[in-house]
């Protein structure tokens, strides 16, 4: 079966793509990523030689280069990842959101009909629900809540979401939806917290922790988000939502805290910073439909979870030196630059 990835240079992709080659052996996968600075093709060079691989680079909002590769690859299943991710930067920025993250998932729709894909997977994200209030722990986001955003980014995932949802009723596509609250890991992009906080105390810089620290975060090890897609994929009903969420709740000063202490670095290097434009107060998925119909249960708790995430921060310098200093840029040159 071949398996088109979008978005496989980058942080969840990769680790999903992984994911693939490790668990589904007889799977051809296939990367389509624009590499964007998000996207680093070195966080992929343990596929690259695998023959059951390719990597093509190529934006999901140009119809020409996703039809071409639809036609040359022909993938039973589609797996969007390939999105502008960040919250901040959609604040400064939300236009390119709106183009990648709307218009790129109506083109790889219509390229997946076109070209007769069985099956297609919108990694959507908890942010489409807004947020729930701080003193209100006994509430949490089903696949029922309605749809309520904060930002450009979330606003644009949503429109992706109902355009995905407007397929299914009008073409009866085979496509189904996940929603997954934050994730953290391996080959996480070090603008995003907590990668960022483990660069910078390593690095004795000032942490910058927006507002007081007391927004809620709901944690998952990026490989149990990994597995609860690939049980989508084989188990999953076509037009369902899946929630996706392990209930590892922590406040953004928490975890800044826990990362120091895991490192032994002082709680000294904090700085509170002004808080994110409109900052969602409190994300936390309730996981109760995967579990039941689909038997998924997250295996990675926080506290170990955290642990393996500074380990391999720590096993991994070039991985982000590189990323810091631009470099990761170059690769792509190396590699493709003559072929
Ligand atoms: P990321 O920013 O690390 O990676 C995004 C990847 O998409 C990069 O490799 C980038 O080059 C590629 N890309 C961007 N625009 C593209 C385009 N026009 N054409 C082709 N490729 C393009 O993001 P991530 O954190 O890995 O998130 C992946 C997906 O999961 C996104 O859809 C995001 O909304 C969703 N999600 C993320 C989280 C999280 O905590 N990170 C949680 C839930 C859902
Ligand atoms: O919930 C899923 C979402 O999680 C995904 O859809 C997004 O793609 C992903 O980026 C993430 O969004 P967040 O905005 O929650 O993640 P971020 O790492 O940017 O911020 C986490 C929290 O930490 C948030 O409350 C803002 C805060 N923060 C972030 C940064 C970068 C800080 O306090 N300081 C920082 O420097």
């Amino acid at each position: 079966m071949t398996v088109l990835v979008t978005g496989g240079a980058g942080f969840i992709g990769a680790n999903f793509i992984y994911y693939l080659l490790k668990n589904r052996p007889a799977d051809r996968v296939i990367c389509l990523d624009k590499l964007t600075y998000a996207g680093n093709l070195e966080t992929l060079a343990a596929a690259e030689p695998l023959p059951n691989f390719k990597f093509v680079r190529a934006d999901i909002s140009n119809r020409e280069e996703v039809y071409k590769i639809f036609e040359e690859y022909r993938p039973a299943v589609v797996v969007n990842f390939a999105a502008e991710s960040h919250v901040d930067r959609s604040i400064e920025e939300p236009e390119l959101f709106l183009k990648t993250n709307i218009i790129g998932t109506g083109i790889l729709m219509d390229a997946a009909r076109k070209f007769g894909a069985e099956r297609y997977h919108q990694v959507s994200t908890d942010e489409v629900y807004g947020d729930l209030p701080l003193d209100r722990p006994d509430l949490f986001f089903t696949e029922e809540t309605p749809i309520h955003t904060s930002s450009p980014y979330s606003a644009s995932k949503a429109s992706a979401d109902l355009l995905v949802s407007a397929y299914i009723r009008t073409y009866q596509f085979p496509a189904t939806i996940s929603r997954c609250s934050n994730n953290y890991g391996p080959y996480h992009f070090p603008e995003k917290l907590i990668p960022l906080m483990i660069i910078n105390a390593l690095n004795d810089k000032k942490l910058p922790v927006y507002g007081a620290g007391a927004n809620v975060r709901d944690w998952l090890y990026v490989e149990d988000h990994c597995a609860a897609i690939d049980l989508i994929l084989r188990k999953g009903k076509v037009g369902e939502i899946y929630n996706i969420g392990g209930h590892n709740e922590r406040t953004n000063l928490e975890v800044v805290k826990t990362i120091l202490k895991i490192l032994g670095k002082s709680e000294d290097l904090i700085e509170f910073v002004t808080d994110r434009k409109g900052h969602d107060l409190r994300y936390a998925i309730d996981p109760t439909k995967i579990k039941n119909e689909l038997g998924w249960t997250p295996k990675t708790k926080f506290d170990d979870g955290i642990k393996k995430t500074v380990a391999w921060y720590l096993d991994n310098k070039s991985w982000w030196e590189k990323i810091i200093s631009g470099e990761y840029k170059d690769y792509y040159a190396k590699m493709y630059g003559n072929r």
